[in-house]
């Protein structure tokens, strides 16, 4: 259909999922075993309700926020996902055009289908980008990734943590006809490709990494260090004890352990913990997975979240219009938000808090 015809993010998935090569579809849509923890990640959004307030000046709505120090002029980015190329021959590159145009922060995968330089070279010179890391068992590798990555201007690296293997997608297995490989970084000895895709490239990552290595991070880069994948309180306490500038609430989409909370879920249960010990603002919170509407995003913000990271849907946008179906989500995104924000009587984000949302349904932790 004519990209006119998109009038939410859900369209777009409809849209890839009927016209997307098979593979691609498989890889980018599966979750791990079940699908419980993909399929309830955006689900759990549908239990937070709002309580709206009336007679407050709503002209002129501000979506603009800083994370990790960057100005941007939203509180969602584009979050890293593998293989950008099984959706449109330009890979991730049409994602940095779209984030550029649209003053959106893009973080860039370890596992992109693009170099990390051709990356770098779209890019406008003004954008923000992150960069996802993936350790590798030779730490020098990793390295070399983060220093090289610091020169070239990235702005903060997220050592993604729920991934020592990678979770078991069995509608990626099933479709076996892996496409060629080799640009990706980390393809090579060991890998079986009866696998599905995301095993196949995997096999490098470290299921060694632990706590104290996180020191041994800090004297590598000066940019800001946010772990991708905490998810339980715990975790988070134990994060701001070992000075990591931040944490994304993640199951990387429902596509490593499955059964485990949505993320809003915990964001939910996080959020008052973090200020009964007087602990809000030590470290940025951001989150991701099944986020779909700008309402969700707005739910993620009232209860204390920096920043919401997207995945499939702007793999999907990408796919099936390329740089304008990107820009057309975040546009979508923009729009939902700046409606719900008037709607709900919270002129800008710094107005969001738990006052305005309802999580009595997600029930108690
Ligand atoms: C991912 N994700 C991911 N995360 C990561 O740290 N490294 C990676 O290489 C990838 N690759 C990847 C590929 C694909 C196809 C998907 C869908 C996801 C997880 C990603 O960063 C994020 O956590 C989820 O995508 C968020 O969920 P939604 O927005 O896709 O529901």
């Amino acid at each position: 259909p004519n990209i006119s015809h998109i009038y939410n993010l859900h369209d777009f998935e409809y849209v890839a999922k009927h016209t997307m090569e098979k593979t691609a579809w498989a890889y980018y849509s599966s979750g791990a075993d079940d699908e419980i923890a993909l399929r309830n990640n955006h689900l759990a959004y549908q239990r937070v309700f709002f309580n709206p307030k009336v007679l407050i000046d709503v002209r002129n709505i501000d979506l603009s926020v800083s994370m990790l120090g960057a100005k941007t002029s939203v509180p969602f980015y584009i979050t890293a996902t593998a293989l950008g190329k099984l959706g449109h021959p330009d890979g991730e590159k049409v994602l940095t055009r779209a984030a550029a145009h649209q003053d959106v922060v893009q973080m860039i995968p370890t596992l992109a289908s693009c170099s990390f330089d051709e990356i770098m070279d779209e890019a406008d010179g003004k954008q923000t980008q992150w960069f996802q890391l993936y350790v590798n068992s030779d730490r020098q590798i990793t390295k070399q990734i983060v220093q090289h990555a610091e020169k070239r201007g990235v702005k903060g690296f997220f050592i993604t943590v729920d991934a020592p293997q990678l979770g078991r997608r069995e509608k990626d297995m099933r479709s076996k006809h892996i496409e060629d490989l080799s640009h990706v970084q980390g393809d090579g000895e060991g890998v079986d490709r009866d696998q599905g895709v995301a095993r196949a490239i995997s096999s490098f990552i470290d299921a060694g990494l632990q706590w104290s290595d996180l020191e041994w991070f800090r004297s590598i880069t000066d940019q800001p260090i946010v772990l991708k994948g905490v998810q339980s309180v715990a975790d988070a306490l134990k994060a701001i004890d070992y000075g990591v500038d931040g944490i994304v609430l993640s199951n990387h989409g429902g596509r490593q352990l499955d059964l485990v909370k949505a993320p809003i879920e915990l964001l939910a249960e996080l959020n008052p913990v973090l200020r009964q010990r007087g602990l809000l603002g030590k470290l940025e919170v951001f989150i991701d997975g099944g986020v779909r509407r700008g309402s969700d995003i707005i739910k993620a913000i009232a209860l204390g979240a920096s920043g919401v990271g997207i995945g499939r849907p702007f793999l999907y946008a990408m796919s099936t219009y390329g740089e304008d179906g990107v820009s057309k989500a975040i546009q979508i995104l923009k729009d939902e938000m700046v409606m719900n924000m008037r709607l709900l009587g919270a002129p800008s984000m710094a107005h969001l808090n738990e006052s305005f949302v309802d999580t009595s349904a997600l029930g108690r932790p």
